[in-house]
């Protein structure tokens, strides 16, 4: 098998509530003991490595479908990460402060070991929306289970003096490609994470302040330069889109759906990318051949549910669920629709299959299913979080 294939038939309403189920208990299975969560446990690139950004959104779905302890626990792995790279995120900060910021390669990691090192294999490093994001996937879990912040108020700390001193930086963006350009969906993330830190309560006064202008000053940034034709676009001055400016409208919220600028980002992601459902990155894609990614079908349904739309929003769901494996897998891509079909092959020979389970797959199905109320997926939310088991 090459590339995993789509079931044509649409899944009833037991299938994928029972898909829900399965997916939170795939993803609790395989949550490393000290909290991490795989990419994908298989895959010959991720294996043994957990990302800031792929962790931040399974642990929400986790939050959203009631796997409370998994997300926590997700969270508490952040806050070590970060304390134990404080020492660099001093420096980076003084380097800044001095006028002479540290060049790219003393940034903090994109990726850590499931046990908390950096890794000895080389990676696209500096990508700062995982920093954003955890923060406001963290503060979310918080709010929606009634927890103190306390316990992850030193990693928030930690991120927001790190991304103050990033933020404005050009760097490899959500697919680990083009660190020259400053990326809007990773704006999104860094606004997300600093609104929500602002609103967390456990900065000082002062950084609250400083957060708060620098998340206005992305804003303004990511409005006046980072749109094309009333749209987002992929990077500042960029005329394309991107599916990961979905979720700067929906999980992140950080643009209001029913905006000109939100309903115009929905349109434009859903005419270039969207195909029958499955969704692609961008149009010059050619990871993989270039195909269509589950969990961005579910970005974009979450635009649309959050837009109103609910009927588009079912349908980027049930496209979603098609995708699921025979082993009951839903992998990082589908190739029934490729972009670049000739550089598919280059991909499988330097790193074998498309990665299948990816859990940031199972984790973005499961917040749209609980988004939209799917028979099932409140039941999915009582999940006993003593059964955790180690992978
Ligand atoms: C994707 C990243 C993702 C990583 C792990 C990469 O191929 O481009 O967005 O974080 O895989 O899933």
């Amino acid at each position: 098998m090459t590339h995993v294939s789509i079931d044509p038939r649409t899944p009833r309403g037991a299938d994928l509530a029972d898909l829900v189920k399965r997916s939170v208990a795939l993803i609790e299975r395989l949550q490393h003991p000290q909290g991490a969560y795989p990419a994908s446990p298989t895959f010959s690139a991720y294996r043994g490595y957990s990302w800031f950004r792929d962790g931040a959104f399974i642990a929400d779905a986790m939050s959203a479908a009631g796997a409370v302890d998994s997300a926590s626990r997700f969270f508490d792995w952040c806050g070590r990460m970060l304390a134990a790279h404080a020492d660099e995120v001093a420096e980076i900060v003084a380097a800044e402060a001095a006028g002479s910021p540290l060049p790219d390669d003393r940034m903090l990691p994109t990726r850590f070991t499931l046990d908390g090192s950096a890794g000895d294999d080389d990676w696209w490093d500096f990508q700062t929306d995982g920093y954003g994001t955890w923060v406001w996937a963290a503060v979310a879990h918080a709010r929606r289970h009634g927890l103190s912040l306390e316990r992850w108020a030193p990693g928030i700390r930690l991120s927001v003096d790190y991304l103050l001193a990033t933020a404005h930086r050009p760097c490899y963006d959500w697919w680990e490609e083009h660190a020259d350009q400053v990326h809007v969906s990773t704006l999104g993330c860094i606004i997300a994470g600093l609104d929500a830190a602002v609103d967390s309560g456990v900065l000082a006064s002062a950084t609250a302040a400083r957060a708060a202008a620098a998340a206005a000053e992305c804003r303004a940034l990511m409005i006046d330069r980072g749109t094309h034709d009333d749209h987002l676009a992929k990077w500042l001055g960029s005329t394309a889109v991107d599916a990961s400016l979905a979720a700067v409208v929906a999980p992140l919220r950080v643009i209001e759906a029913t905006s000109p600028l939100g309903l115009a980002s929905i349109r434009a992601i859903d005419d270039a990318l969207n195909v029958d459902g499955g969704v692609h990155r961008y149009l010059d894609d050619t990871f993989f051949g270039g195909g269509q990614w589950p969990l961005l079908s579910c970005m974009l349904g979450l635009a649309y549910a959050a837009a109103g739309d609910r009927e588009r929003a079912h349908a980027q769901l049930a496209w979603a669920a098609r995708t699921e494996t025979a082993e009951g897998m839903l992998p990082e891509q589908v190739g029934e629709h490729l972009l670049a079909p000739d550089r598919e092959q280059e991909w499988i020979d330097r790193w074998g299959s498309v990665a299948t389970p990816l859990l940031w797959s199972h984790a973005m199905l499961v917040r749209l299913a609980v988004e939209l109320g799917v028979a099932g997926a409140p039941a999915a939310a009582v999940v006993d979080a003593s059964t955790e088991g180690a992978s």
